[in-house]
């Protein structure tokens, strides 16, 4: 059940990775640490729910490979994309003797890998590192390709840079431990990527919404290799979001300014599949999309369970103002990825102000 996904970018060999997907790859990696960095510092970044999990196998692990690696664990959460938690980072990684040649771990979710990966950007003007994703978004979206940061006070991902991990290592074992709405935050990203890119992907997952568990190891695996290759050859593509990558921000841009007006109360997942919908319906609306692709995507995703509405309790015109405050506006509208149809999206579509408000009503 091995799987190994190469991603080539362009500028020399050393910038290419593999991503390795296998249930119990968690096992192997000080053995794939050590076949290339033996001898080289290694620092492990992590959160505490992490930590308590896995920190101390992969600690022991790491001590039996010959190494003498540094635990660095920041609390759970978004806050932990911060600018004080990030310099708390770079001081235990230059007080514990940091080279250029050392490796950082980034292990944990999406908030680990953004953390690690940018401080591992930054530090010494970049070292490597090998990100090892344990919650279901982060193995599917934010483990791949590169783009690393934190947060500002202003807004979510405003500084941070693009560095490619060296190594990436996905053990679908761990998300049995990961708690269902965090498990359900991943599927959004999943489904966003299948209607995007890839109708017969979608098909699979909508015909198979009740194998979406943790516990269906052989399924679960097959779903996330079929993501990540989705995801790796559109950064293969187009690494700096030039053009094609947008369309992996379908859904994100109602889910966005969703996310800002809740406060962070919903997951991003969560506001992702409430943006899909709504987005859905506004490319529906506009002739783009049938109304038959616009029902199977909110089925698909009311199937597992994630949100499909705007809740009762958002403040409308704070989502629009947030909407606002979006970068990617043309002639005063805001664009959005739009599909055409389950699996083929647009990108770059302004749409009229009288229309977003009226799916946000
Ligand atoms: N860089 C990118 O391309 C990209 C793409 C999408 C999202 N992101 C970022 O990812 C972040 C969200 O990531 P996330 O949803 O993974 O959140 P997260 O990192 O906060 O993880 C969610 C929760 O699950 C816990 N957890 C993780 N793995 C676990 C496991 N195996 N067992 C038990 N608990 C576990 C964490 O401790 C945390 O409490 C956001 O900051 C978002 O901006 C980045
Ligand atoms: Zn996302």
């Amino acid at each position: 059940m091995k799987r190994i996904i190469p991603v080539r970018l362009p500028g020399g060999r050393d910038r290419s990775y593999r991503i390795q997907i296998a249930p119990g790859a968690l096992a192997q990696l000080p053995a794939l640490v050590a076949s290339r960095w033996k001898g080289r510092g290694v620092y492990v970044i992590t959160d505490a729910n992490v930590n308590r999990l896995y920190g101390r196998t992969v600690m022991h692990g790491l001590r039996d490979a010959g190494f003498d690696p540094i635990l660095i664990d920041v609390p759970a959460g978004e806050e932990s994309k911060s600018i004080g938690i990030y310099y708390g980072v770079l001081t235990a990684l230059l007080e514990n003797k940091v080279r250029r040649g050392s490796v950082i771990i980034a292990l944990g979710g999406g908030v680990v890998g953004d953390l690690a990966g940018f401080a591992a950007a930054s530090v010494l003007r970049g070292v490597e590192f090998v990100q090892v994703p344990t919650s279901l978004l982060a193995q599917v979206d934010s483990s791949v390709g590169g783009k690393v940061g934190i947060d500002h006070d202003l807004g979510k991902n405003l500084i941070g840079a693009f560095h490619q991990p060296s190594l990436v290592v996905i053990d679908p074992l761990v998300l049995k431990t990961l708690p269902p709405r965090e498990f359900r935050n991943g599927l959004a990203e999943i489904f966003k990527i299948a209607a995007a890119l890839d109708p017969k992907f979608f098909a699979l997952l909508a015909r198979n919404t009740a194998k979406l568990r943790p516990t269906e190891t052989p399924f679960l695996t097959r779903v996330i290799a079929t993501a990540v290759g989705l995801k790796a050859a559109v950064v293969e593509k187009d690494e700096r979001e030039a053009g094609l990558r947008k369309v992996l921000n379908l859904g994100h841009t109602l889910g966005h300014a969703i996310e800002t007006a809740s406060d962070f109360a919903l997951r991003h997942g969560e506001t992702v599949a409430i943006g899909m919908v709504l987005e859905a319906r506004m490319a529906a609306t506009m002739g783009l999309l049938s109304i038959d692709h616009l029902m199977r995507i909110t089925q698909a995703l009311e199937a597992v369970g994630l949100p499909t509405r705007m809740p009762g309790t958002l403040n409308m015109k704070r989502v629009h103002s947030a909407l606002a405050l979006d970068k990617k506006v043309k002639d005063g509208m805001p664009l959005f990825v739009l599909l055409k149809a389950v699996g083929s999206s647009a990108i770059d579509v302004p749409v009229p102000d009288a229309l977003i408000r009226s799916v946000l009503a």
